[in-house]
């Protein structure tokens, strides 16, 4: 009964807006990996959230939301976004649950990665300057610092003795001004202090509230082709972004994720460094940022542009076992007089259908396209599938037959209520189901 809502691309494929759709049907949205690098847009009525820690599901009341151990979490990013949704008349308050085993992000994370990327130079990957790769760094590397860990205030204690080593390990390799242990320890057990009422075993609450037979949403941040493992690797996030990241970022297991939605645009973007088979240079590009608003949500930088890229979608539906699509920003398609979608890559004389592992092998793919006929009677704001122009319906079946898998949502607009949800889809049979459970279960 559970669902997991996942990025097919290069993130920001709608997810937010997807998440926040389905939440009716949760009683908990679990975060599972990534951090506040993510900014998940929830429009509704003409107010715009971006969530960027908390799980979107926060805007419904009522609805408990879980930030895993597969998530880092900078505290006073966390609190900037709880103090900014309380402003916006949403309460987190008892709401939340931050796993005790998640790890944190303090600001040599920062320092470290603009000192990184600096080194890089032109190999730079474009992150997002959250201090996320090398938090995940300490972690792997098994000098992190957890939640549960921030309970002790002593300054001849584990935690203290860690921050020490970690700021010291900082300042050799930054050189310049030195930050001060001392004074990072004291606001480290401030925000501790705050933190405290929301930290606990998240394992264990998920698990008790499977037994009590409630419906959780796994909301993944990023996207497929921004995975550690499954990524345009070294362009991609630090973390899992894919299905498996559920199992391990929230202390759960296999038969908990119930079935697997993948989100992806009605063409490609991405933002930051790294391969875009399909990146569109020039007047194309520049429209379709401009139709489709193409600006981080985090960061505020342009998102890169290009058509559709099949190759890439069924990669996604492969790596993380989708059920379904939901194919998002249809509308910007509008007006289009032709509507090329990648089938396949031209790599000197192969045709490749299956996305390639070697960054050097996709460097020199060229894209193969297939052109579809546009539409002229816009899609923008359409809520019925009926209503759609016949060509964006065979738009859309073009997009399912190459994927292998069904469409069960196509969103037309940013707010909630554009939004159609495809009969006899996934959507149908998963509040089918939920219906059946709670009669088998009434007295
Ligand atoms: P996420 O990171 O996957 O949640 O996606 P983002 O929020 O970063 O980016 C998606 C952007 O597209 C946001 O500005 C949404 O408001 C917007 N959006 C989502 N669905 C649609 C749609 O169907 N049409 C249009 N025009 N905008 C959409
Ligand atoms: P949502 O959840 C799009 C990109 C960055 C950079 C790379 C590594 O909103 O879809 P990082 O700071 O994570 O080390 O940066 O990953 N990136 C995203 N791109 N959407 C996101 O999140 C992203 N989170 C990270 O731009 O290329
Ligand atoms: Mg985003």
């Amino acid at each position: 009964m559970n669902i997991a809502v996942i990025g097919a691309q290069w993130g920001d494929e709608g997810k937010g807006k997807i998440v926040d759709l389905l939440t009716p049907n949760a009683s908990i949205v679990a975060r599972y990996q990534g951090g506040h690098n993510a900014g998940h847009t929830v429009r509704v009525g003409g107010t715009e959230f971006i969530l960027h820690l908390l799980p979107s599901g926060i805007l419904h009341p009522g609805v408990r939301c879980v930030i895993g151990n597969g998530v880092v979490i900078d505290p006073q990013a966390l609190f900037t976004e709880i103090d900014t949704l309380a402003a916006q008349g949403i309460e987190v308050g008892g709401r939340l649950l931050i796993s005790d085993r998640a790890h944190v992000i303090l600001p040599y994370h920062r320092d470290l990665e603009a000192l990184s990327e600096s080194r890089r130079g032109d190999q730079r990957i474009g992150t997002t300057s959250r201090g996320i790769g090398p938090s995940y760094e300490d972690k792997v590397g098994r000098r992190g610092i957890r939640a549960a860990d921030l309970a002790d205030g002593s300054e001849d204690g584990a935690l203290a003795s860690a921050i020490r080593a970690n700021v010291s390990a900082r300042n050799e390799a930054l050189g310049g001004a030195a930050a001060d242990w001392r004074a990072l320890h004291a606001d480290v057990c401030a925000a501790a202090r705050r933190l405290a009422g929301w930290v606990g075993d998240a394992s264990v609450f998920l698990a008790r509230a499977f037994e009590a037979g409630e419906c959780v949403l796994f909301e993944g941040a990023q996207g497929t082709l921004l995975d550690i493992d499954h990524g345009t690797y070294p362009f991609v996030t630090s973390s899992n972004a894919t299905v498996g990241g559920i199992c391990t970022g929230l202390g759960v297991g296999p038969r908990a994720i119930g079935s697997v939605l993948g989100i992806v645009k009605a063409y490609t973007t991405r933002v930051g460094e790294g391969p875009l088979p399909t990146e569109l240079h020039g007047d194309e590009g520049d429209q379709l940022r401009e139709s489709g608003r193409e600006y981080g949500a985090s960061t505020g930088r342009p998102r890169r542009c290009g058509w559709y890229d099949a190759v890439v979608v069924r990669y996604a539906v492969r790596v993380n076992g989708l059920d379904a699509l939901a194919v998002t920003k249809l509308d910007v398609l509008d007006g289009l007089d032709e509507i090329p979608l990648c089938t396949g890559y031209r790599h000197g004389e192969r045709l490749l259908t299956e996305f390639p592992g070697s960054r050097t092998v996709l460097a020199e793919c060229r894209p193969v396209y297939e052109r579809l006929p546009g539409w002229s009677r816009p899609t923008a704001g359409v809520r019925r599938y009926e209503d759609l122009p016949p060509e964006a319906r065979a738009y859309l079946g073009r997009i399912e037959a190459l994927s292998g898998v069904p469409i069960a949502i196509v969103s037309t607009g940013s707010d909630r209520a554009d939004t159609i949800l495809v009969r006899d889809g996934l959507v149908d049979r998963w509040q089918a189901e939920r219906a059946l459970a709670a009669q088998e279960s009434a007295p």
